[in-house]
């Protein structure tokens, strides 16, 4: 399969590091420093089961028109690149196969189809794990899966070999009817770690066994399942993401749950991981606030929906990264 990457940082790094070493046509698209780090010394993954081997076979590219022809295009810039990388993508409408955003957030698909054509664009959702070491070098830090599935949850063949092309690169990958939902239902869970961790600077092992933020965690999740349920959108369990449990249950039991899942973190040693927003923020870059919490109330406000904690919340974490980034 030929794929082009948008994005060589942590996840795009990662992925394509590891489709190249499976034998497909991977470029990347990178900006001119990452580009010339690539072009010398390939990608390095560390922390895989295989050692940590440079990957030359990655072709890199600062030129968005190179891209053409690739079968995939995975969208793997942090999201307020966004709105200014898909303008300079928007040459290759037509001349692609499939395009598949990897980014966080709920308003990644309806912004690849305004550029691509809404039947271009396969939905996509990563729990893997990964930071950048530095350009061309990444540390996997968690071994998840990547789900893929078409918005309108058909079994389609393009949806099986996208699936089939990440197995055969050791990737865990899944296809999924229903990826809008779980989609959201990572969002239900970013939404809450994202605004915490930004406000607390805690990793994310303490953040959940800390009560009073376990019950804020549990309020902003539930302004995140009213905004899904506005616009129709089911409200699903998923695998590391129980949603609709944690908004179902009693505020206490959820606490409980949420510092269960902290004890599990810490008795595996997963201590270090922390949510990107905070992870941004210690190096004075943006964070991905804007397009979680801030969505989350803007949104809401646009719809006539009461979601205060995401409201005041939201403007305290977005607050507390500004004047860290300064
Ligand atoms: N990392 C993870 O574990 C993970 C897991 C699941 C989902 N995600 C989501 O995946 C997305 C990417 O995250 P990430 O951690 O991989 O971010 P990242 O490490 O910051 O990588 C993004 C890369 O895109 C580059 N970029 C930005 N605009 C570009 C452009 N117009 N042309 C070429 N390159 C451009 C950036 O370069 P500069 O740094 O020079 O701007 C950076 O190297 C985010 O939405 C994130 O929430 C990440």
């Amino acid at each position: 399969m030929r794929i082009a990457v948008v994005g060589a940082g942590a996840l795009g790094s990662l992925y394509a590091a590891r489709l190249a070493l499976a034998g497909h046509a991977v470029s990347v698209l990178a900006r001119p420093g990452t580009a010339a780090a690539i072009a010398s010394g390939g990608i390095t993954v560390e922390g895989g089961e295989r050692a940590a081997e440079p990957v030359r076979s990655v072709r890199v590219t600062t030129t968005p028109a190179e891209l053409a022809g690739a079968d995939l295009l995975l969208l793997a810039v942090k999201t307020y690149h966004t709105a200014e990388t898909l303008p300079t993508l928007a040459s290759l409408r037509g001349k692609l196969g499939t395009a598949c955003s990897v980014q966080n957030g709920v308003t990644k698909d309806a912004a690849l189809a305004a550029v691509f054509g809404e039947e271009a664009v396969l939905g996509a959702m990563s729990l893997e794990g990964a930071t950048l070491l530095k350009p061309g070098r990444v540390l996997w830090t968690i071994a998840a899966s990547t789900a893929f599935g078409e918005l309108d949850g058909r079994v389609t063949g393009r949806l099986q070999a996208v699936v089939a092309a990440f197995r055969e690169a050791g990737l865990k990958a899944e296809a999924l009817g229903n990826i809008v939902a779980a989609t959201w239902s990572k969002f239900g869970i970013m939404v809450p770690g994202a605004t915490l961790s930004v406000l607390s600077r805690l990793p994310l092992y303490r953040l959940y066994q800390e009560p009073a933020l376990a019950a804020l965690f549990i309020a902003l999740c539930r302004e995140v399942r009213t905004l899904a349920a506005s616009g129709g959108v089911p409200w699903e369990d998923f695998p590391g993401m129980r949603v609709a449990t944690l908004c179902r249950l009693p505020t206490e039991e959820g606490v409980t749950l949420l510092h269960e899942r902290g004890r599990g973190w810490e008795a595996t040693g997963a201590t270090a991981l922390k949510a990107s927003t905070l992870v941004d923020l210690e190096r004075r870059k943006p964070t991905e606030l804007p397009d979680l919490v801030g969505y989350l109330a803007a949104e809401g406000a646009r719809r006539g929906l009461h979601l205060p904690y995401a409201t005041i919340l939201g403007q305290a974490a977005q607050a507390v990264a500004e004047a860290a980034a300064r």
